[in-house]
């Protein structure tokens, strides 16, 4: 069972600003016309099709069906693949990645295998979650799941580096770290709380008996309202950025 399902509806409503706070990033990026990019989890490829307007031949991978159907209808070129164990051979000029690393644990293989598809003198620029990422959040939804004896039975679903461990495992890799930062970017939410657990913890939720559920969610947002719903009821989530630009010599 994958720790976390996506359902591109949802999403759209809920999650929006993942891509549209995208854009540092693909500056970072700067892509120029003609160039072969690979976006690295793309999801449902609204920051792809940016890069596609960009003039570069754009491949995305990501390993949820539901969002390779959802990039797919914007006629762009998807393909399942998990972001742990990349296919491709020393073909891209970039490998590009927003707010999607940080759900792929296993941090040496993905490094490696970005590594394999860049061509030499390529460069892997990318956006995730960094240390101390949405803690507030997360420490309220480990406090609920114990209270309920679930606390082994439900992984962490996601990994935060900082930006010294990610430097060193690019570096053991060969590559030559350009900028590396980590910087809070405390984000607007379209909804609430109770709205961001639903989009972003279904492994969470499914462990909950249906009867428990609201209580769960309602336990978690009572938890960090005092830091997180700012005035006139609007919430936040204290997300964390880790970004960087690494070149392959
Ligand atoms: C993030 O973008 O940092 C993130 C989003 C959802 C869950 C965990 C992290």
């Amino acid at each position: 069972m994958p720790e976390q399902t996506w359902n591109p509806k949802n999403y759209d409503q809920n999650a929006r600003f993942v891509t549209d706070l995208g854009a540092g990033v693909v500056e970072l990026l700067a892509p120029h016309p003609g160039e072969r990019i690979l976006d690295l989890g793309c999801g449902d490829g609204v920051l792809t099709q940016k890069l596609v307007e960009f003039g570069c031949r754009v491949v995305g991978v990501d390993l949820s069906p539901d969002f390779i159907v959802a990039a797919r209808s914007l006629g762009l070129d998807v393909r399942p693949m998990d972001g742990q164990a990349l296919t491709f051979n020393g073909e891209f000029d970039a490998v590009f990645s927003n707010a999607a690393l940080h759900w792929m644990k296993d941090l040496e293989a993905v490094i490696d295998g970005v590594w394999r598809a860049l061509k030499p003198g390529g460069r892997f620029v990318a956006e995730m979650g960094g240390k101390g990422n949405i803690e507030k959040i997360e420490k309220a939804a480990r406090r609920a799941l114990r209270k309920r004896g679930l606390d082994k039975k439900v992984p962490e679903p996601n990994v935060y580096p900082s930006p010294g461990e990610y430097r060193a495992l690019l570096e053991k890799r060969g590559f030559e770290v350009r900028s590396i930062e980590l910087f809070p970017r405390p984000t607007p939410l379209p909804k609430d709380i109770k709205a961001w657990l639903k989009t972003f913890r279904k492994g969470h939720l499914e462990a909950i008996p249906e009867s428990d559920r609201e209580h769960f969610l309602e336990e978690i947002q009572e938890e960090v309202r005092p830091f997180l719903c700012g005035e006139g009821g609007r919430w936040s989530a204290d997300y964390v950025r880790l970004r960087f630009a690494a070149f392959k010599p």
